[in-house]
């Protein structure tokens, strides 16, 4: 058995020289130890899974369960021995995950996002129209990248956009890795006592929006959801849904600035475009956590029942036996849609389709409209999101003309 000492911590520094690349240490474990034991900042041990194909099979494996939450693993102030909260779609298993998906994917089919393609271009295009407007540079994070989502999340779950600061500040808090386990609690008893008070209003008055469809959707099938788990269904979307879409969108800007070459592909081909800035950037940037409910082999290691494994996507989307110079940036590349930057299994993302044309729109538009988009600071003076679950950058200070 290893010795406590000579376990590695996970690996979370990113190379100096791209901001863009995972940590460095991912392309050696992938060829030399693809199932390595690492110790994690929330204090526990776990295996860490670096290959495309591994990660894939962690994550359709039923008996891998998600009990402590996408990324308990990397928040310094975390607790893994609680159990999952109910609401919690992200944490439950089986049939417990399964009614809740249920409930929400119906909201986020296809038809139902393309639907509000329009509203999303419109909204888009205002973001737009009020940066030119503006005399001077303008923080492309400020004024587009985070509003554009949390616009639509809040139109989507009936939430006032008006009360956005916040929840923006709680759900800053929430994706942080350096807060303490009294900071998050406290972030989070906020925002759920803020959620409870709107969400009671619509049990008396439903709204055309997607917390009071869930409402008339479990009392319909006789199986209705109580307000706790009401309110943490909706706290998840809610985070979810704008932190991450928010930090592609500006990081997604960056690496085209940077690649001004790959830009016409950009506007003639978005679709193809957006899966392959969603593989190489990989936001959710610690991988996510899972929990072995039985003895287990990934790849060649056995993993014992109660031991954790965290699925590295950032790496898995860099495999170079997947995905061929994987370290470039190429949106001619076959099979774009492998990547597993949405996860996989029982829990890939809910949202996906809507971050996709949000990201389309928000790209085409911006480089379509302001063809001479450009960086308004040096580009090592600009800040990176090194301790939040989703990388990003901090301000994007963009100017034209
Ligand atoms: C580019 C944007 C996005 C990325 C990269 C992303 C990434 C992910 C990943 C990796 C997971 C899997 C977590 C796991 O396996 O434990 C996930 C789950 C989830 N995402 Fe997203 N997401 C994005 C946008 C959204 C949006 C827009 C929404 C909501 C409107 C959303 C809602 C959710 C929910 C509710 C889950 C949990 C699903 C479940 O456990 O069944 N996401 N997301």
């Amino acid at each position: 058995m290893t010795a406590e000492t000579e376990i590695p911590a996970l690996p979370t520094a990113r190379p100096s020289g791209c901001p863009f690349d995972p940590p460095e240490s991912y392309t050696r474990l992938r060829e030399e130890d693809p199932v390595a034991k690492v110790r994690c900042p929330a204090g526990m041990d776990a295996w860490l899974v670096t290959r495309h194909g591994d990660v894939r099979a962690v994550l359709a494996d039923r008996s891998m369960s998600s009990r402590g939450g996408a990324s308990a693993h990397v928040n310094a102030g975390g607790r893994l021995d609680g159990e999952p909260v109910p609401g919690s779609i992200i944490q439950l298993d089986g049939e417990a995950h399964a009614r809740l998906r249920r409930m929400v994917v119906a909201e986020f089919t296809v038809r139902r996002v393309e639907a509000m393609r329009a509203y999303i271009q419109r909204l888009v295009d205002d973001h737009i129209d009020a940066m030119l407007a503006a005399d001077g540079p303008v923080d492309l994070v400020e004024d587009f990248a985070l509003p554009i989502p949390s616009l639509v999340i809040c139109e989507l779950l009936g939430i006032p956009y008006d009360d956005r600061r916040q929840f923006q500040a709680q759900s800053t808090v929430l994706v942080s890795t350096d807060k303490t386990f009294e900071e998050s609690q406290h972030a989070l008893g906020g925002l759920a006592g803020y959620l409870g008070t709107l969400f009671e209003g619509k049990l008396r008055d439903p709204q055309d929006d997607l917390i009071s469809r869930l409402i008339a959707r479990g009392e319909a099938a006789g199986d209705p959801l109580t307000m706790p788990e009401l309110v943490v269904l909706g706290l998840s979307l809610l985070v979810a849904g704008h932190e991450t879409t928010a930090n592609m969108i500006a990081l997604s800007t960056l690496a085209l600035l940077d690649h001004p070459d790959q830009r016409d592909t950009v506007l003639a081909e978005p679709e193809t475009a957006v899966e392959e800035l969603l593989r190489y950037l990989s936001v959710v940037q610690f991988g996510v956590l899972r929990y072995a409910t039985e003895d287990v082999r990934v790849g060649d290691q056995a993993v014992k029942a109660g031991e954790w494994l965290v699925a590295a996507l950032g790496s898995a989307n860099r495999d170079e036996a997947q995905f061929a110079a994987a370290d470039a940036l190429d949106f001619h590349r076959e099979s774009p849609r492998k990547h597993i930057a949405f996860g996989f299994g029982a829990h890939q993302c809910v949202g996906q389709q809507l971050a996709r044309v949000e990201l389309q729109e928000a790209l085409t538009r911006l480089f379509r409209r302001i063809p001479d988009l450009r960086l308004a600071v040096p580009r090592d003076s600009l800040r990176y999101k090194d301790n939040t679950l989703v990388y990003g950058v901090h301000e994007l200070p963009i100017t034209w003309g």
